[in-house]
This record gives structure tokens, C-alpha cells and sequence, in this order.
């Protein structure tokens, strides 16, 4: 490994860092985290709320409970609105409550629910959130490089991402933006942090440094990746994940199975209803065994219910066609 606190380290940090706004379409600090997407979300909120802060957190699936639960044991009052699994959040609903409380210091939001395959409509949240003037979290972590989603035009304050996902880089990178608002939350916040601390990533960055040792092979990894999107260009990276969605979601059709979200289906992973003739076990081993595809099953509530096709990052329409023509001959193989 190079030396991490020499010029050769500077560079990789400081170009990454220049290549990740981009993407973010921000001129917001974007900080590099050495974490999975969880450390991302739980820097976010001990380096913006306090305890006893009251926060709005909107769920329509695993991820959006997460997030709401990190900042209930970093001591928020919570507030969560909790949406049908499979739905997306209710732009209306949101307002309700805004209005109804004005003591809401924070809006978080989910912006592509992984355990479900369902984009939340993030303009219009974020548009409602910054009508009452409040802060917006957004866990981007499966959506950001893949769906679109402007930072700066859409206001979102604090907006956090992870390597492995669209990025194409393996996993161990947090990747975070910071607004002046989102500045502004950090200067009051009492939450305690310590590795997290975003001022001093922000005072080491300056230097070209990072305050701990970070993970150098994954930064490395991330910065050939970025090389690889700017050569695509980020419009048509968005576009053939739309492709890819659609693509995905005809498949489905075609082999006469049924998608499990009832709107907003995104781009970057789509559920699938187990039809109750199928062992979702059995599939998902023929799948890997046979075919050398790794499918995700359901979460939680959604265990042997829904099977799950992630498609972001590095992947085409042909590698559709492969997936679906190994289901075609899965299927008939995994009944009960
Ligand atoms: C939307 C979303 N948020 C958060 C996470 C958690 O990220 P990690 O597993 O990297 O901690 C994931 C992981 O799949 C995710 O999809």
C-alpha cells in the first residue's frame, strides 16, 4: 500500500473526490468514508442531529427502518411514517405532518428501497421538505450513479452512497455530500462521534488526507471506476439502467411471473413474487449452482415471498437475456 499520508495518496483523494461531485451533480463538500452504506447513514445523522432532536423518518421497506433506527439509538425522537412494503412514500402524507409539527428538524428518506425494488419520487419529497425549510437525509446507497438524482436541484442536504453498489467498486467506501444547510445542522449537532466526525474528514481532505488510515484498494478500485463513468457520461449511464429496468421487468412478464412493488419500479433491482408453487430455496441454489447467477432473496417479511434481480453498476441487456433464459429453465426445476 502507498503511504496515506503522502503526495501519491493526495492526488488519488483529491481527484476521486473532484470525479464523485460530478456524479452527485453538487458543488456540495463530498466526503469519502471508510464504511459500508450503514456507516454512511449512521455518520449522517450523529453529525447532524442531537438527542431529543424530533426527526421525520419515511420507510417503505428494510432499509428506511434502518435508518430510523440508528437515529432512535443515537437518541432522536423519532417519528416514523411508515408506508406499504411494495408502495412508495406519499408525498401528501409527508406534508400532513409537516404542517400538523413544526418542531420536525429533519426529514429521512430512503431514496431507492433496495428490499423492495421500488424509487421513491425524490423530487417531490424533496421539494415538500424544503417548502417547511427542514433538513434532508437521503440514503442514496443503491440509486446514486445509476438513478438520477441532482443533489443541488433537488436541495437534499445530506446525501450518502456506498462503493459497492452502482460504483462498481468493492465494497468498504461511504461516500457522503454535506450542504450548507447540512453544515449549519453539523456546527449544532450533539450527538457523540468520533471516527465520524465530518469536520475533521472535511480538515483533512483540505490536505489531501483522510483523518484514519482508509482503505487505499478500494479507493483505488473506486477511481478506476469513475475513470470508466466519465467515459460513458452520466446521462447514458441513467439511460441504460432505464433500459436495463425495463428490459428486467418485460423479462419478468414474459416468463408470466409478477413483480412485487405496485408502482415506482427502479432501475437498479427489481423484486419478483414467488408463485406458490415455487420452493424460492431450491430456485435460488439451481440459479447459482446451475447457471452461476446469484439472486437475493426477500428481507425480513419478504423471506421466500419475493426473489430479487440486482441489476446496477456494470451490467448490460445482455446479461438480462442470460438471467432470464437460466429462469425459464430454473422454474419448472424448483417446484415444491
Ligand atoms: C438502500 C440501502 N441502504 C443502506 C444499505 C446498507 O449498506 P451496507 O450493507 O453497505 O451497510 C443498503 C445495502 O444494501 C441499501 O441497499
Amino acid at each position: 500500500m502507498i503511504n496515506h499520508r503522502g503526495e501519491e495518496f493526495r492526488e488519488l483523494i483529491l481527484g476521486i473526490t473532484q470525479d464523485l461531485k460530478q456524479t452527485f451533480q453538487t458543488q456540495n463538500d463530498v466526503l469519502t468514508l471508510t464504511a459500508s452504506g450503514t456507516g454512511g447513514l449512521e455518520a449522517a445523522i450523529v453529525n447532524t442531529l442531537s438527542p431529543g432532536d424530533r426527526v421525520l423518518a419515511l420507510s417503505i421497506g428494510v432499509f428506511g427502518d434502518r435508518f430510523s433506527d440508528i437515529a432512535s439509538q443515537f437518541g432522536a425522537e423519532v417519528e416514523k411514517l411508515d408506508f406499504e412494503w411494495g408502495s412508495v412514500v406519499h408525498p401528501e402524507a409527508l406534508e400532513r405532518k409537516l404542517k400538523r409539527d413544526p418542531k420536525v428538524k429533519a426529514v429521512m428518506v430512503t431514496h431507492n428501497e433496495t428490499s423492495t425494488g421500488v424509487t421513491n419520487d425524490l423530487e417531490t419529497i424533496s421539494q415538500t421538505v424544503k417548502k417547511y425549510d427542514k433538513l434532508l437525509l437521503v440514503d442514496a446507497v443503491s440509486s446514486l450513479s445509476c438513478i438520477n438524482l441532482p443533489t443541488d436541484l433537488w436541495g437534499c442536504d445530506i446525501v450518502i452512497t456506498a462503493s459497492q453498489k452502482g460504483w462498481m467498486s468493492p465494497p468498504g467506501l461511504a461516500m457522503v455530500s454535506i450542504s450548507e444547510k447540512g453544515w449549519e445542522a453539523v456546527s449544532k449537532s450533539k450527538m457523540p462521534r468520533y471516527y465520524w466526525d465530518f469536520l475533521k474528514a472535511k480538515s483533512f481532505l483540505e490536505k489531501g488526507q483522510t483523518p484514519w488510515t482508509p482503505a487505499i484498494s478500494t479507493l483505488y478500485a473506486l477511481s478506476s471506476s469513475l475513470k470508466l463513468m466519465k467515459e460513458e457520461g452520466l446521462a447514458n449511464i441513467i439511460e441504460r439502467h432505464a433500459r436495463v429496468g425495463n428490459r428486467t421487468r418485460r423479462g419478468i412478464d414474459e416468463l408470466g411471473l409478477s413483480l412485487f412493488p405496485q408502482e415506482a419500479h427502479s432501475n437498479t433491482v427489481t423484486a419478483v413474487n414467488i408463485p406458490s408453487d415455487i420452493d424460492s430455496s431450491k430456485l435460488l441454489g439451481i440459479m447459482r449452482r446451475k447457471y452461476n447467477i446469484v439472486l437475493a432473496g426477500g428481507q425480513q417479511k419478504l423471506k421466500d415471498k419475493i426473489f430479487r434481480i440486482g441489476h446496477m453498476g456494470w451490467v448490460c441487456e445482455e446479461d438480462i437475456d442470460q438471467i432470464m433464459a437460466a429462469l425459464k429453465e430454473a422454474l419448472p426445476e424448483s417446484k415444491r
